[in-house]
C-alpha cells in the first residue's frame, strides 16, 4: 500500500487502497507505467528472495506450462514428486512427507488440522504479536485485535502467551495442548528476533507433553534470515514447517512440512485442488536450485549485517531500536512510520510497515550492493541524520 493519490482500483482493497501502478520487474527493481524505477526493499511481504522474474523460474514456467499444468493430487507427476525431494533434501532427515497449498494461511490451517487430528487434542497455543495468516483458522492463531475481531467468534481453543516468555509457555502448555505455533522472528508483529533459549524451552517443553511444535518460516525460510531455514541459527528443530511466499519464486504456494514420527499419526483428510500443480512445482525447484547455487543465504547475511550496522546509526530521537536477522529488518520509530514511507516512495524506493511504528526491510537476496545501500543511505536521509 501507497499513502499518496487517489485510489486506482475498484478492486475489493480490503487492507488500504492502493495508489502506485506497478508493470514490470526485474531482480530488486520495479517500473511504474510511465517507466519510474522503483528499488523494492519490501519483496511483497518476503515473495521476492529471488527477486521479480528471476530468470530461472521464469525458464521454468515457460517450459513446464507447455507440458502440464495443472493436475489432481490424485495422480503422481515427475515434478511435484522432484520438487517435494529437492525441498526435503534441503532440511533434516526428521521431516518425511510435505502437504503443497497455495498459500502460508493454507500452510497453518494444514498444520493446526493435523496437529489436532495427529494428537487428538485441542488446544493451539501461539504468540502475541504472531502472524499466521487471515482464513478463520490461522487468524485464530493470529494476535491482531483489529484482524481478529470484526470476524470473532473464531476458531475455540487458541491462547496466546508473550513471546519469548519461556514461563509463561510453559504454564499454557498442558496435557490438552496439540500445537505450539511460532515464528522464529517474528514479521508482521515488528520484526522480534526469538532467543535460542525460548526456542529450546519450546522444544523441550513439547517433546515433554505430546504437544507438537510448528514454526512458521512462512516469511524467515528460503534464505531471509541469512540461513536457507531460520531454525538451522538455533539448531532446533520443529515438527511442523511452515513455507509460502517465496518458495516458488513468485507464484503461490504453501507447504507444511511434516516430521517422520507424526505422518502416521494423522487421521481424516485434507486437500487442496491447486496444490502442488505442476506449474508452481517446476517454478519451486527452479527457485530452490537458485537459492543453493547462488548462495543466497549468506549474500543475506552479508547484506544484512551491513543494513543492522548502518540502520543502528540512526539518531536515537527518532529511532526506539534496530533490530532483525539477515534481511529481515525492522526500524521502529517513536513516531508513526508512514511519512517515512511516503518519502521513501517519493525518492523511489519501495519499504513496507509492520504496525503502525515499524519500517520493514525485506529486499530480494539478489538485490545488488549499489541499490542496498542507496535505499539504507535514503532511509538515513529521510530520518534526518545517522
Ligand atoms: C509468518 C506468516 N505466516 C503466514 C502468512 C500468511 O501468508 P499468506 O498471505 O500467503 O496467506 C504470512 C503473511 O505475511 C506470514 O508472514
Amino acid at each position: 500500500m501507497t499513502t499518496t493519490g487517489p485510489p486506482v482500483t475498484r478492486e475489493f482493497a480490503t487492507s488500504g487502497a492502493r495508489r502506485l501502478t506497478l508493470v514490470r520487474g526485474l531482480g530488486a527493481r520495479l517500473w511504474d507505467e510511465t517507466g519510474r524505477s522503483y528499488v523494492d526493499l519490501g519483496a511483497t511481504h518476503g515473495v521476492g528472495n529471488l527477486g521479480s522474474n528471476p530468470p530461472e523460474v521464469v525458464r521454468a514456467i515457460e517450459a513446464q506450462a507447455k507440458e502440464l499444468l495443472y493436475l489432481g493430487s490424485g495422480y503422481a507427476n515427475p515434478v511435484r514428486t522432484q520438487f517435494v525431494e529437492r525441498l526435503l533434501s534441503l532440511l533434516p532427515g526428521s521431516f518425511g512427507s510435505v502437504f503443497l497449498s497455495n498459500s502460508g494461511t493454507e500452510a497453518a490451517e494444514a498444520a493446526i488440522k493435523i496437529a489436532r487430528s495427529a494428537t487428538g487434542r485441542p488446544k493451539i497455543v501461539a504468540a502475541m504479536r504472531g502472524f499466521h495468516g487471515r482464513t478463520l483458522g490461522a487468524l485464530s492463531a493470529t494476535w491482531r485485535r483489529e484482524f481478529r475481531e470484526p470476524f470473532e467468534p473464531l476458531v475455540p481453543e487458541f491462547v496466546h502467551v508473550p513471546f519469548n516468555d519461556a514461563a509463561a509457555l510453559e504454564a499454557a502448555v498442558d496435557e490438552t495442548t496439540a500445537l505450539v505455533l511460532l515464528e522464529p522472528v517474528q514479521g508482521e508483529g515488528g520484526v522480534h528476533v526469538a532467543s535460542a533459549e525460548y526456542l529450546r524451552a519450546a522444544r523441550s517443553m513439547t517433546e515433554r507433553s505430546g504437544a507438537l511444535l510448528a514454526f512458521d518460516e512462512v516469511q524467515t525460510g528460503l534464505g531471509r534470515t541469512g540461513r536457507m531455514f531460520a531454525f538451522e541459527r538455533w539448531g532446533v528443530v520443529p515438527d511442523l514447517l511452515l513455507l509460502a511466499k517465496s518458495l516458488a519464486g513468485g507464484l503461490p504456494v504453501g507447504a507444511t512440512v511434516v516430521a517422520r514420527s507424526v505422518v502416521p499419526r494423522f487421521r481424516g483428510s485434507h486437500h487442496s485442488t491447486f496444490g502442488g500443480n505442476p506449474l508452481v512445482c517446476a517454478a519451486g525447484i527452479a527457485a530452490l536450485d537458485s537459492l543453493v547455487r547462488d548462495r543466497l543465504p549468506e549474500r543475506a547475511e552479508r547484506l544484512g549485517t551491513q543494513g543492522l550496522e548502518r540502520l543502528g546509526r540512526l539518531p536515537g530521537e527518532k529511532v526506539r531500536e534496530v533490530r532483525g536477522l539477515g534481511l529481515m529488518i525492522g526500524v521502529e520509530f517513536r513516531e508513526k512510520v508512514a511519512p517515512f514511507l511516503a518519502e521513501l516512495e517519493s525518492r523511489g524506493f519501495l519499504a513496507i510497515s509492520a504496525g503502525s511504528t515499524v519500517l520493514r526491510l525485506l529486499p530480494p537476496l539478489v538485490i545488488t550492493d549499489e541499490d542496498w545501500g542507496a535505499g539504507l543511505e535514503a532511509i538515513a536521509e529521510v530520518v534526518g541524520g545517522g
